[in-house]
């Protein structure tokens, strides 16, 4: 990832975090986007003072508008990373309708906005790699809305990658372990049954993410 110009949503979290920080010791030129603003100039920052700009997931132009975004302030896109997500809990009756829309909302629907929007900007042998969870492929009771959006999100990706491959983007769906780290402790809706302990997040954002983006952009450059 030597020069690589790489755009990392949710750059805010620990996930985003630790991935901005890899890419940058690799090389890369790092912008960020998170929600919260305090938290992004801190990483920006840390960073070298990268360029930074904040969005909320519920504002879907505003997550389309993430890449061109980067891609002019870093002068090049080829690179995304999505790590953006909330946990909620509950059996399907127990989650109300706004904790439900926001679930797919922020799981779903705005990782797929990034993405839309990133597409057009790209450069060619470029690399979009999403977080979405080994969920998709273990669903949980009590986690139904979670499962649901993070399994929409990794259908769509999945359809992307096959229409993307002929232009020689890699499109790469990070089915992420649980982490320690507290993500399911920051649930918009329930709270965590007792689970085991989650990986070490140093360890497997590289082992799960980083390498991934590294071996995608191998075969992107062909
Ligand atoms: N940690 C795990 O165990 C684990 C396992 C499998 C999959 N994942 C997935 O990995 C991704 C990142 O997880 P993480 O552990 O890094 O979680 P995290 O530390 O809680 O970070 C979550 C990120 O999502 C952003 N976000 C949440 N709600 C948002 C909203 N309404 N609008 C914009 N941004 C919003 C947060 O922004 P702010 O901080 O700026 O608010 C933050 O950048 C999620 O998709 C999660 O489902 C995590």
């Amino acid at each position: 990832m030597a020069g690589g110009k790489v755009l990392v949503v949710g750059g805010t979290g620990m996930i985003g975090g630790l991935a901005s920080q890899m890419l940058a010791r690799r090389g890369s030129s790092v912008a960020l986007a998170g929600r919260d603003g305090h938290l992004l100039a801190e990483r920006s920052r840390l960073l070298g003072h990268c360029p930074y700009r904040s969005f909320d997931a519920y504002d879907l132009e505003g997550c389309a508008s993430l890449a061109p975004w980067a891609a002019e302030a870093l002068e090049g896109l080829n690179a995304v990373v999505v790590a953006i997500g909330v946990a909620g809990f509950g059996r399907a009756e127990e989650v109300d309708e706004a904790a439900a829309e926001h679930l797919m909302t922020v799981n779903a629907l705005a990782p797929m906005a990034v993405v839309r929007g990133a597409l057009p900007v790209l450069e060619p042998a470029s690399v979009v790699a999403v977080v979405t969870g080994v969920i998709v492929d273990k669903p949980m009771r009590g986690m139904a809305d979670y499962t649901a959006a993070k399994a929409a999100l990794a259908a769509w990706l999945g359809v992307v990658e096959r229409e993307q491959r002929s232009r020689g983007i890699r499109i790469v769906d990070v089915r992420m372990p649980h982490l320690g780290g507290g993500f399911v402790d920051r649930a918009v809706i329930g709270s965590a049954p007792k689970m085991p302990t989650g990986a070490d997040p140093t360890q497997a954002v590289e082992q799960h993410l980083i390498a991934s983006i590294m071996a995608s952009a191998v075969q992107a450059q062909g």
